[in-house]
């Protein structure tokens, strides 16, 4: 049902379009741009980067373990470089992480129930593994849960959450192809959805 209406919905608005830069995103084989804002464990104590998660838009927290002390973790926050926004995805299958992004997608629900994103291509004729991932943000730049959050790929759902603020996949041996987003909130708040895509190392 939820793609459905997505796809009917992205007839009406495949105007808006949002592509990424290709040759931007694609550099050296990652969809990581350099000016990327990448989660940092600055304590020489706690070096070791176990995971990370948006905080607000332009934020994240990191936590950081101690190698020598197994068990001992701290926490600090990064803060996003200019109009970087945070995204959260995964870079492994059980690894959370998030990333400041400069390049990304972005939409709102101001049309209603059901709002999409434009289309981003990627693609230059290599395989690698990629991790895609949507955080949705309030007017605040807080994440806000929103009713369900998918990703499509070519039109296929390749990932779907619900009563979250975020969702992630990722695509080992990617090549090419045409991602889009869509979430669903019943709120009256005004949602903001960013759509990233990050080098993985699955
Ligand atoms: C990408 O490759 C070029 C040339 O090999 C190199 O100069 C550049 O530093 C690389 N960029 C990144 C982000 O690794
Ligand atoms: C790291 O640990 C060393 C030795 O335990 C201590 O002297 C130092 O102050 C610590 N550094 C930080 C940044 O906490
Ligand atoms: C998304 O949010 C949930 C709940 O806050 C968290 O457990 C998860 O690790 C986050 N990250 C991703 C990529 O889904």
């Amino acid at each position: 049902m939820f793609a459905k209406l997505c796809i009917f919905f992205l007839i009406a608005i495949t105007t808006m379009v949002v592509g990424v830069p290709l040759e931007e995103s694609t550099k050296n084989g990652t969809l990581i741009s350099k000016r990327t804002t990448a989660p940092v464990c600055k304590d020489h104590n706690y070096s070791e980067l176990v995971n990370a998660w948006c905080a607000t838009k332009s934020s994240m927290t990191v936590i950081c373990a101690n190698e020598d002390l197994p068990g001992t973790f701290t926490s600090d926050t990064i803060q996003c470089n200019g109009a970087e926004v945070c995204v959260d995805y995964f870079l492994t299958e059980n690894n959370a992480q998030a990333q400041c992004a400069s390049l990304y997608m972005k939409w709102d629900n101001k049309d209603g129930l059901i709002s999409c994103s434009g289309t981003s291509l990627y693609g230059n004729g290599k395989t690698f593994d990629i991790s895609v991932g949507v955080t949705t943000y309030d007017v605040d730049g807080n994440p806000i849960q929103v009713d369900q959050i998918a990703i499509y790929l070519n039109n296929q759902e390749i990932a779907t959450t619900s009563n979250l603020h975020n969702v992630s996949t990722i695509l080992q041996d990617y090549e090419d192809g045409v991602f889009e987003s869509c979430f669903a909130f019943r709120g009256t708040a005004r949602v903001t959805g960013y759509f990233a895509a990050f080098g993985a190392t699955a």
